[in-house]
């Protein structure tokens, strides 16, 4: 029998570069949430492993031992026949190739009986499960969490769901070229204790206090993203327009979903290339959860 695993994208609603480590890689404080908008991998039996790919996003995502699907099925399984339908725009900020890696590992561990919490993927297999990717161990959570360190140090949180619309203009960004082209690594980290937030509004007050600081050098390696973010924040009743990871997909947040529908209408209306949704950003983990094993 075949199981389902949705791969929802996430958000870094915040996203503070605070230094970095001797080996490059730069230390994070990132508000993270994720969006019911993913990927879909489903899971049958194989003889080896092998992957096929298909889906609105599909081009040029590739279908060998290249793909984070397949190094992710790799560290618990060597049979395993895996499909995955892209709904996500590849490498672009919202963790697409990261969200099916964790999708891979949750839907091989559940398969064969074993423990597919976030928590006990990363107790058997952190060190792994973080060199397939930074990204990866948030989104085995697919909840709103804090990451700290590259993205290892992960502290689950209850954020109060916010309507967004998700907005990607099918450019690439290279995410060490945005890393490259920071000038400012020891920027000064989130508040060690969030504020209070009881509704979107707080959410919403206490996000436009902070940053992401590799939006600015997004934006100088790819300029056509200031007219992403110009784009949204021009929306009737945006109250926050933000780049999200390294680039390219852009978010805003609005106050109901009905406002964010409309933004999302509008906006794809005008520019039918790009890459627009809309979703209530929150706890995914239900939803992220495998089915039918
Ligand atoms: O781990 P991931 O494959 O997502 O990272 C891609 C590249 O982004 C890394 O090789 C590194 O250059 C950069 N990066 C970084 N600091 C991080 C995450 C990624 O410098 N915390």
């Amino acid at each position: 029998m075949a199981s389902e695993v949705f791969a929802p994208a996430k958000i870094n609603l915040t996203l503070h570069v605070t230094g970095r480590r001797e080996d490059g890689y730069h230390l994070l404080d990132s508000l993270v949430s994720f969006a019911p908008v993913g990927d879909l991998l489903t899971i049958s039996e194989g003889d080896g492993l092998s992957l096929r790919v298909d889906g609105p996003e599909a081009e040029g995502v590739p279908e060998d031992g290249n793909n984070l699907v397949m190094k992710a099925a790799a560290l618990l399984v060597s049979d395993a026949d895996l499909h995955l339908h892209k709904a996500l725009p590849a490498a672009s900020g919202i963790g697409g190739g990261s969200a099916d890696a964790a999708a891979a590992l949750r839907g091989v561990s559940a398969r064969g009986g074993g423990d597919a919490s976030a928590e006990g993927l990363l107790a058997a297999h952190g060190e792994e499960i973080l060199a397939l990717g930074a990204d990866v161990p948030m989104c085995l959570y697919a909840r709103p969490l804090r990451a700290e360190g590259i993205g290892e140090a992960l502290t689950p949180l209850a954020l109060p769901p916010v309507a967004a619309v998700l907005v990607n203009p099918r450019l690439q960004v290279s995410t060490p070229a945005v890393f490259r082209a920071l000038e400012r690594r020891d920027n000064t980290p989130m508040p060690e204790t969030l504020p209070d937030m009881r509704d979107t509004a707080d959410l919403i007050a206490v996000l436009s206090e902070m940053r992401n600081d590799l939006q600015a050098p997004a934006c100088a390696v790819q300029p056509a993203i200031l007219d992403v973010l110009a784009r949204i924040g021009a929306q009737p009743g945006c109250k926050l327009a933000r780049m999200s990871g390294s680039g390219a997909t852009c978010f805003g947040l609005f106050l109901s979903e009905t406002e964010a529908a409309a933004a999302a209408e509008a906006i794809a209306a005008a520019e039918p290339g790009w890459w627009v949704a809309s979703a209530v950003l929150g706890d995914c983990s239900a939803l992220a959860a495998p089915r039918g094993q």
